[in-house]
Order: structure tokens, then C-alpha cells, then sequence
């Protein structure tokens, strides 16, 4: 039914963004980490999200953990639920950034185009940060066992394997984080996030 939002109407809300972050002593944005299965974005977001936090500041990690267990449990790994997937992580980050949050998402999010549309939808509030790590190394990592069962073709769809991983083109950010270490791909986001004047 495509009439069906026709009767809703924006409420406006005296508590707004501006008012929020003077509140909160900070700005609010999104981090938006992508790359393939093992190439540490979760891993990442959650080592800048303690530093935030550290720091006193209001965040919330979105990764396939809390999302795809409830929000996202009818989406599998076609390209269309992918679409999906990331379209709902970008609606959902919207709100928190109007919540005055600092979102950290960690998403494969393999195509450009569904980024961009997220990036379109949440314009200078969306950073996007590119987790650089070929492939042999995430398979040779192979954490969670994935590579070597979609190797044996065990899991079709697989990114990098079955299924494309699109580099971003003009990342706000690349992160190597094949050969550097964790705390140091922590402060260059940290460095980038203070640049951009999120905190000060
Ligand atoms: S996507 O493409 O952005 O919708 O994917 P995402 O929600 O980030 O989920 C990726 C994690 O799901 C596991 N997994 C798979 N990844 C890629 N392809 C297939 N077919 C697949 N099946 C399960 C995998 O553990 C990913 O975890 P990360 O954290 O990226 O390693």
C-alpha cells in the first residue's frame, strides 16, 4: 500500500539536535566502518567506542550482533537483504544521530551504492571509514571459521568469495588494518573525529 504514511505528520520536537549536544558537551555523527568479513570493524568500532565513552561522551555500536538477532532476523545474505539490511542500519543510525549519539556502525555493507544512499540520507553527519585488509589476510585470520566454509562451498553468497565487496571510493577515512595495530587505527579515528570538530 503505497498511500499507507499519507496521514502521518512530522511532530515537531522543542528538544532538538542543537539543544542535545549542549547538553551533551558533543556533536553527534555517524562512523561508518565497512570492509570485508574479519577485516576488523568491529573490533575497531568497539575500541574507539571505549575511548569515547572514556571520555565521557554518548555513543552506541550497531554491528550484526544487536541488529541482525532482531531487527534485521528475517534478512539473510542475498543482495537483496543486504539492500535491506544496510538501508534499516542507515534508517536506524538517523535516529540515534538525532538523539544527539555518536553511532559507530560495523557492516560489511559490500555495495556502493546502498553507502551512498546512507551517505544521501544522513549527509554530513556520515563519515565513512574504510577497514583496508585483503582478503588473504582475512582468510588466513579466518576467526570465525567463515572463509574456509565458503571456500568448500558450504555458504554461498559469500563476500569476497561468492558474493562482491565494492571499495569505497572516496572514503572520509582508510584504516589499515592489515599490518597496523589497533590502538594506532583507534587514534586516527579519534584524530579524524577531533578534526572534523566532533569534540573538542
Ligand atoms: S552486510 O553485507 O553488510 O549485510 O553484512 P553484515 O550485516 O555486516 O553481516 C556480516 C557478518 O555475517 C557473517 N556472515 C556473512 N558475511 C558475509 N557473507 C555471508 N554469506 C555471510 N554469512 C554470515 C559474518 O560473520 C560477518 O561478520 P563480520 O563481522 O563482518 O566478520
Amino acid at each position: 500500500d503505497s498511500n499507507k504514511h499519507i496521514n502521518i505528520v512530522w511532530h515537531a520536537a522543542t528538544v532538538t539536535r542543537q539543544r542535545r549536544a549542549t547538553l551533551n558537551k558533543h556533536h553527534s555523527t555517524v562512523l561508518w566502518f565497512t570492509g570485508l568479513s574479519g577485516a576488523g570493524k568491529s573490533t575497531l568500532a568497539h575500541a574507539v567506542e571505549e575511548k569515547l565513552y572514556q571520555l565521557g561522551y554518548h555513543t552506541f555500536v550497531l554491528d550484526g550482533d544487536n541488529v541482525r538477532h532482531g531487527l534485521c532476523r528475517d534478512l539473510g545474505f542475498s543482495a537483496e537483504s543486504r539492500v535491506e539490511n544496510i538501508r534499516r542500519v542507515g534508517e536506524v543510525s538517523k535516529l540515534f544521530v538525532e538523539a544527539g549519539v555518536i553511532v559507530l556502525t560495523a557492516f560489511i555493507s559490500p555495495f556502493r551504492t546502498d553507502r551512498d544512499r546512507a551517505r544521501s540520507l544522513l549527509g554530513k553527519d556520515f563519515v565513512e571509514i574504510y577497514c583496508d585488509c585483503p582478503i588473504t589476510i582475512c582468510e588466513e585470520r579466518d576467526v570465525k571459521g567463515l572463509y574456509r566454509r565458503a571456500r568448500q562451498g558450504e555458504i554461498k553468497d559469500f563476500t569476497g568469495i561468492s558474493s562482491p565487496y565494492e571499495q569505497p571510493e572516496q572514503p572520509e577515512l582508510v584504516v589499515n588494518t592489515a599490518t597496523q595495530p589497533l590502538d594506532i587505527c583507534v587514534e586516527q579515528v579519534l584524530q579524524f573525529l577531533k578534526q572534523r570538530g566532533v569534540y573538542q
